[in-house]
This record gives C-alpha cells, structure tokens and sequence, in this order.
C-alpha cells in the first residue's frame, strides 16, 4: 500500500484517494481562475441551502444560523480583498466550504449536506446570469434614451437613405436613429424572456438523483427568487439552455451594435462625412498626423465576433453530452463571464458614443440630400398621383434619369418646358414635390419616414421608456 500522504488538492476528495494530483493536472482541473467571479452568488447560494436544512430539521437552527453567519464573514472577507483562493481550492465551491470550516469549525462540514457541486454551480450560474441580464436590461434602456435624445434633435435633419449602400429615398435622421431604438426595445424583450428561463432553480437535484434527506426545494427556490424549481433532477444538473439563450440573445445585441458601429465609420469617412467624430471618442494615427480614427466602432463591430464564437462554443459543447453532469460543463462559464463583460462594456461605450462622441453635420447632410437622384420615386408618385399608371410613370422617370445624368444636371435643375415635354401631366408644382423636405414629409404611411410619423414614434418611445421608469 502506498505511504505517500495525499496532499491538499486530493484531501478534497474522499479517503478513496491514496496519492495526490499532478500538479499539472491540478491546475489543468481547477476553475477557480475564473469562477472566482461566483463567489457572491456561491455564497447567497449556500446561505439559502443552510437556512433550508434548518428550517427542515436536516440541521439544528444553531448550527443553520453559524452557517449564515461564517458565510456571511467569508464574503466580506472577499470584499476586503483577505481572501484570495489559488488553485488549491480547484473551485469556488471548494474555496468557500473550506474557508467557512476554517471559520466556524466543524459544523462548516454540515454544509454541503443534502448538496452536491452540480446543482451548486448551476443555482451560482443562474444566479448571476439573472443578475447580468437585469444589468445589461438597464444599459440597452439607457442607450435607447441617448439614441432617443439625438432623435428628437434632429427630426428635420435630413439624411439620405440607402438600399445596396446606393442612395435610395432620403429620410428624417430622427426615423433612422429611431430604427435602433426598436432594435434595442427587441434586445430588452428578448432578454426578459431569456430571464424566465434562467430563473428556475436546480438546487436540490443533488447530483443527478435527488436526495434522501427532506430538503424542501420550494423553499431555498423562494429565498433565492427563484419564479420555478426544475420538476427533473437530471434536466436540473444538465441543462444549460438558459447559457445558448442568453448568448443567442446577446450576439443579437452585438449583430445591433454592430451594424451601427459599420454606419459611424463608413459616416466618418471622407466619402461620407455626415458626422465628426469628438475628441473625447477618437484616437489618432502614430504615422499619419491627419487621422482621427473610430476605434470605439470598430471595437464594437471587432469584439462581436468573440460573441458569436461563444455561442458556437457552447452549442457544440452540449450537443454530444450524456445526462447529467459532465465536466464539460465547467466550460460554460469564461464562455458566459466573457459575453457579459463585452455586451456590457461594449453597450456602454456606444451609449457614450451616440451621447458625447459624434456630431452630425446638417449642412453636410442637407447637401447630401440634394445632389442626387433620391427623389426619382417621387416623381413617379407624382404622375401616378395624376392617373399615369405607375410602370409607365417609373419608365419615364428612368428616361429622365438617363438623360439628366448624360447631361450632368440633377431633376431639380429640369426647366418647367423640359418636363412638359417628358409628360403634360408636369406643372410647375413638380418642383415643390422633389424637394428634399417634401419628399421626406410625404412618406407619411404609418411607420414611415414622413415628420408627422417620427414625431409619433418619438412621443410613443418616450412614453413607453418614461413610463417603465415609474415601475409600470
Ligand atoms: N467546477 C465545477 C464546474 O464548474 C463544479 C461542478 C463540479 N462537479 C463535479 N461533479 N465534478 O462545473
């Protein structure tokens, strides 16, 4: 029989156990590197279970309340930066039982009663996903108010609209800012549906099977704030659905941020310039003393991808996965830590952004809109409006284009007889009608770009962000 004593990474484990770890193969096992970020969760976690097996006689009322309170110590001793677990631990669950033994003596061995580290770390995860979800809830609310505050300055600001990336039919800057808001109220809805799906409780499946103790899982469920208990054990420790869901919904945010932050930098350009990029949200060229460069955009549209690449992640990480537990699982979460933190950080930074870090150019825009072809539409809306049926209205106006091109004019620069001698049905009221501002007003369709519509979309976002604000 071998002699050699185990050391403290295997005296984790049950006298099973004759020789110690690797320490390679320790540190390879251990997710206290990053799962650390549970502690808190981990703790209000315990603290609900030892106040469950006292409250059902599983342990003495004593003996529940010196848990609390040792766990209670072991956080604030966290928050004082005294208590900085290594790679002994192997995990936070570990981490925490052991420094509340070492606190509170024997009665820390009671805890993990009734218990295992699989329904743990899915009550931890959930846990602190809820929380996450609440916090990136507030962020997309706080961009759709800066989004909406630039809206509702630039109503009339007219800025020209694209299909193809080929100018298509000019809009109210207001109703394309707007369009984003939408985006996020989807990203705020969607995460709140992913919230009832994280907000079910795993704690007492045990392993895989239940226990035999008389635990009371409503209960630890109801401290915790939990709206359901898993009716499954083996669904309970497996499932990591909640994980695909939220990622889903968080490379949507990113697909949202993203495709704004392509919109700043192509803005930002030379061949565009609709917008200045301030100061306080540009850097500049080591070499080339003109640039001023969108790096916050480009981050955004960058760091997207790491998102995408999570939810890659832990789809294949699932799918080949027996029940229950699998130490695969233990993958799941720098996977979700690293979602967070860029949906986080890079909602914050677009908030910035949108509120401080770029002007729009009005004379520039205003220019825009007027040098091009975008109100060829609405020509043949006008002869349309006039009983032309609108395939032979929209055949001739792609006549006029291709003869005011070759002759380097724009519609607006047509004399009153040129277009005369296009149609009869032209009077000198076409001019009013291709105006940029007129053009824009008449698209007045529920939903559309025409003033009267924005200023409804913008009252009723307003009214709908306020109205959250008092609770309702
Ligand atoms: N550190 C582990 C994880 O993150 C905790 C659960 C371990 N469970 C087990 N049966 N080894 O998944």
């Amino acid at each position: 029989m071998s002699t050699s004593k185990p050391s403290s990474s295997s005296q984790t484990w049950s006298q099973r156990f004759e020789s110690a770890l690797h320490p390679a193969i320790a540190q390879f096992n251990a997710s206290i590197g990053f799962d650390i970020e549970l502690i808190e969760y981990d703790i209000t976690g315990s603290q609900a279970h030892a106040r469950m097996l006292a409250h059902t006689g599983i342990i003495s009322a004593d003996e529940g309340e010196q848990l609390v309170k040792g766990l209670e110590q072991v956080r604030q001793e966290y928050r004082a930066g005294a208590f900085t677990p290594g790679v002994e631990s192997e995990d936070v669950h570990f981490a925490v039982e052991r420094r509340l033994t070492e606190l509170v003596g024997d009665v820390g061995k009671k805890l993990h009663t009734a218990r295992s580290r699989n329904d743990q770390v899915g009550t931890d995860t959930r846990l602190y996903l809820r929380d996450h979800i609440q916090q990136i809830q507030a962020r997309l609310r706080t961009f759709q108010q800066v989004l909406l505050t630039q809206a509702e300055q630039h109503v009339e600001t007219l800025i020209p609209g694209y299909t193809h990336l080929q100018r298509a039919q000019p809009l109210s800057l207001a109703h394309h800012l707007l369009a984003y808001v939408d985006m996020a109220q989807r990203d705020w809805e969607r995460l709140g549906d992913v919230f009832k799906r994280v907000n079910i409780s795993p704690l007492g499946c045990g392993a895989l099977a239940g226990t035999t103790f008389p635990i009371d899982r409503h209960y630890t469920a109801q401290l915790l704030g939990f709206e359901q208990v898993y009716s499954n054990s083996l669904d309970g420790v497996s499932d990591r659905d909640f994980a695909i869901e939220f990622l889903a919904a968080a490379s949507v945010i990113m697909v949202h941020l993203s495709r704004l932050s392509e919109e700043i930098i192509l803005w930002a350009s030379e061949e565009f310039r609709f917008i200045q990029l301030r100061d306080s949200c540009s850097t500049g060229s080591s070499i080339m003393p003109q640039k001023k460069n969108p790096d916050v955009p480009e981050l955004v549209r960058g760091k997207t991808g790491r998102v995408f690449g999570h939810l890659q992640g832990m789809l294949v990480l699932m799918k080949g996965l027996p029940l229950a537990y699998n130490k695969d699982l233990q993958e799941d979460k720098e996977a979700l830590f690293d979602a967070v933190r860029t949906v986080e950080s890079c909602l914050e930074a677009m908030t910035i952004l949108m509120e401080e870090g770029l002007e729009f150019q009005p004379m520039r825009l205003t220019q825009a809109v007027a040098e091009d072809f975008s109100n060829a539409t609405d020509v043949a809306d006008y002869l349309a409006a006039k009983g032309v049926p609108f395939r032979e209205a929209y055949n001739l106006v792609g006549k006029v284009v291709k003869a005011s091109l070759a002759a380097g004019k724009l519609l607006k620069d047509l004399s009153i007889d040129e277009w005369k001698a296009l149609h009869p049905a032209f009077e000198a009221d076409i001019y009013e009608a291709i105006a940029p501002q007129t053009v824009v007003a008449a698209r007045n369709s529920y939903g559309g770009t025409g003033f009267e519509q924005v200023k409804a979309a913008l009252a009723q976002a307003r009214s709908r962000l306020a109205s959250e604000k008092l609770g309702s």
